[in-house]
């Protein structure tokens, strides 16, 4: 029995790209495959500037094709080309959104750690700065902006059907929160994901902004992949808590967004430590130094530590993020020192 086309592209559907949860085939990479008396030549094309992806990628497709019975050999061809300014893995161009200076992601790889706190707080501290600062929330399972800032507003369109942005306490916001219900379940999956991701992204009229500030779900799995190939990011903003588990995925998360040339600006250790209230001694509830550690080894900013606060819990609950509502806060603070080393950065 000779192998199939269709059986080579199963094959290659196992073989990751470095990074991503996602597949070669998925991902469009693979422009060939020939089958003749047992060998197969398979022809991939990628736009990188890392050697070690084509390297991996040739690897494990050639292991997975020799796994195939029926094959004598395997060859694997890449066509490497530079990737453009701002492009995505597989040579994906992200585009600008218009009138935007800069967009920045806030992600992280493990869930809870506090990225959807940060962004808001982050958005509202380069707020004060003068700055026209957006916030987008770009998780579709689990939105929390809209609750963060407290609204209720349903946002409206323009004429193009473009959906404007809510504004509240000075910034624009936009979060699926907006458009879906509290009671209806997100149940959108795969493609469809991708489709609705990048249309939400591309339909929001942001008018004139300095910064943009996306909340991304946790993970490095499809839709933090559709985000980073859909709009060109200034760079990355990595969430963790000094907690191993938490550690381990910001690490996944920052090779993700190296993987697709986009800059980590910094890593922002949140839930750092507790100070108690009446006796001001401190308690490193998640362990301690993990976050500076971490930004060693990636060689990249600690950009601040955000401890554990009551304060700030509960007025993200409330609906009045901690640096709208308490500039004298020693959160506040912080995060007003990250703002401003954040823009130093970009500008
Ligand atoms: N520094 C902090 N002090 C006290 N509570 C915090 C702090 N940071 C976050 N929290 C609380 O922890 C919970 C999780 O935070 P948040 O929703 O910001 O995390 P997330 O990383 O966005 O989560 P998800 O992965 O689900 O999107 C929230 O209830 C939030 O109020
Ligand atoms: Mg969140």
């Amino acid at each position: 029995m000779a192998v199939t086309d269709e059986q080579v592209r199963d094959a290659l559907r196992r073989v990751k790209y470095p990074g991503f949860s996602r597949d070669i085939v998925s991902f469009g990479l693979v422009k060939n495959v020939a089958v003749t008396d047992g060998s197969v030549t398979v022809q991939l094309a990628l736009a990188t500037n890392d050697a070690a992806v084509p390297r991996a990628i040739k690897a494990d497709a050639e292991s997975a094709l020799r796994e195939l019975s029926d094959v004598r050999e395997a060859k694997v061809l890449i066509d490497i080309h530079a990737p453009p300014a701002g492009a995505g893995a597989a040579g994906a161009v992200a585009t600008r959104i218009e009138g935007v200076k800069h967009v920045i992601a806030v992600a992280s790889g493990k869930g809870g750690v506090g990225k959807s706190t940060v962004a808001a707080n982050l958005a509202v501290a380069l707020n004060q700065t003068e700055a026209r600062v957006g916030l987008c929330d770009c998780d579709i399972y689990g939105p929390s902006i809209a609750m963060m800032f407290g609204s209720r507003d349903r946002p409206m369109a323009t004429e193009e059907n473009k959906i404007i942005p809510i504004e509240q306490y000075g910034l624009r916001l936009m979060s699926m929160g907006f458009l879906l219900d509290d009671t209806s379940p997100a149940i959108l999956r795969g493609p469809m994901v991708t489709r609705y991701t990048q249309q939400f992204l591309r339909q929001v009229e942001w008018g004139e902004l300095d910064y943009l500030v996306l909340d991304l779900p946790p993970g490095t799995g499809d839709i933090q992949l559709t985000i980073v190939q859909t709009v060109a990011l200034s760079g990355a903003v990595i969430v963790t808590t000094p907690q191993e588990v938490a550690l381990i995925d910001a690490r996944k998360a920052a090779t993700m967004f190296e993987k697709v040339n986009v800059p980590v600006l910094g890593l922002i250790e949140n839930m750092s430590y507790f100070v108690s209230p009446d006796t001001g001694k401190r308690f490193d509830i998640f362990g301690s130094g993990g976050g500076e550690r971490e930004a060693k080894r990636l060689r990249v900013p600690l950009l601040g530590q955000i401890p554990i606060d009551i304060a700030t819990r509960e007025s993200g609950d409330r609906g009045m993020p901690i640096v709208a509502e308490a500039r004298e806060s020693a959160v506040t603070a912080e995060f007003v020192r990250i703002a401003s080393q954040l823009r130093a950065q970009l500008n």
